[in-house]
């Protein structure tokens, strides 16, 4: 049988990083591969002031593709590249923001009406009820959605110091809708969006949490940056429909976060088919399948497909969402099973 470029991916899966737990592919360090009958070509490219770690990955994958792959012959290319440099935040101060939470993940989308507010939601709240103590973070910031998602009417209170979390179906949560006024239109940019995210993380009484998660505003603008610069990202889960238009977008946001060194933990394909409520008949509204045929072209994960359902839009209108409403439906199922496999890359 013809060896895929996903049969490859897979074996370099099996390369960590020098002195990580994490792989090499979702380090996002492979930029093409390429794969005949007689020749694999890979190019990889790490981000580094240390030239020997681009050589001990070349030799390790050498190393493995031999083993798995006998008949075929390799070139392995492995480029250094200068790390990217931010001018404002060091190291020391990334660790500042939210010290007490242990992974710290984004969601993002290139494109708003995708569904990524609907998605953070489901995930926190499945990811509660995996067991673990999780934190959700409006952080879009030009369209706070989470309060109403929720069904959160009240206002966080304030202990004299710092704002206090509200928790709802076991998430601790955030958002700058709570601070500021509905009607207010709020044009943020630069400067200002670095503030506000900033003070969401800070003058917030974050608890000791396992996970939280970033709902970002749509795009790779000042937010996007902002979160990249402040704290040290565990990841960036990107949604996207199986539409063109929201692929393209996801690919630049995939783009965004490698450029700054985010690891991509995968997408999820939202509104990804329909299932008929009355005869069950399964229909592919927007072109199914495009979203695992970009994952494999950008090396990232395919993490679940969750079908275009009316009851996922009711939850979040009425401020119940699906996983807490209907737990025991497919629909929920999805969102569990790529809240366990987060978990599952994350930790390692
Ligand atoms: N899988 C889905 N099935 C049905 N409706 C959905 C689904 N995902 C999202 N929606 C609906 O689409 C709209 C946009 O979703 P939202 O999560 O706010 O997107 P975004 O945060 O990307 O702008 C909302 O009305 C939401 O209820
Ligand atoms: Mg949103």
């Amino acid at each position: 049988m013809a060896v895929t470029k996903e049969d490859v991916t897979e074996v370099l899966r099996q390369v960590n990083y020098p002195g990580y737990s994490r792989d090499i592919v979702s380090f996002g360090l492979v930029q093409k591969l390429d794969v005949d009958d007689q020749t694999i070509k890979i190019h990889l490219v790490v981000r580094s002031n240390d030239s020997s770690i681009a050589q001990t990955i070349k030799k390790e994958v050498e190393t493995i593709l031999k083993k798995a792959y006998p008949d075929h012959r390799n070139e392995v290319v492995a480029e250094t590249q200068e790390p990217p440099q931010f001018k404002t935040t060091s190291t020391q101060e990334r660790d500042k923001f939210l010290p007490n939470i242990k992974y710290k993940v984004a969601v993002a989308s290139g494109k708003g009406g995708v569904g990524k507010s609907t998605v953070a939601v489901n995930l926190a709240i499945a990811m509660a009820k995996l067991g673990h103590k999780v934190g959700l973070l409006d952080a879009d910031i030009y369209g706070p959605s989470i309060p109403l998602m929720l069904g959160i009417t009240e206002k966080p209170l304030f202990d004299g110091q710092k704002i206090i979390t509200i928790e709802k179906f076991g998430v601790h949560l955030m958002s700058l809708g709570f601070l500021i006024d509905n009607s207010e239109a709020v044009i943020w940019r630069g400067a200002l969006v670095h503030r506000a995210l900033q003070q969401l993380m800070n003058d917030v009484a974050w608890p000791d949490l396992d996970i939280i998660l970033f709902d970002m505003p749509p795009g790779t603008g000042d937010a996007q940056l902002t979160l990249s610069q402040s704290v040290a990202l565990d990841g960036a889960v990107i949604v996207s429909t199986p539409q063109d238009v929201a692929l393209i977008d996801a690919i630049k946001g995939v783009q965004m976060f490698r450029k700054v060194n985010v690891p991509i933990m995968g997408i999820v394909e939202n509104m990804s088919y329909f299932v008929c409520p009355h005869c069950g008949e399964r229909t592919d509204i927007f072109a199914h399948g495009g979203v695992a045929k970009a994952c494999a072209q950008m090396n990232t994960e395919l993490l679940g497909e969750i079908p275009i359902d009316a009851a996922i839009r009711e939850g979040g209108d009425e401020g119940i969402p699906v996983v807490v409403k209907q737990p025991e439906s497919p629909q929920s199922e999805a969102f569990l099973d790529i809240a366990k496999r987060i978990f599952h890359k994350i930790s390692g």
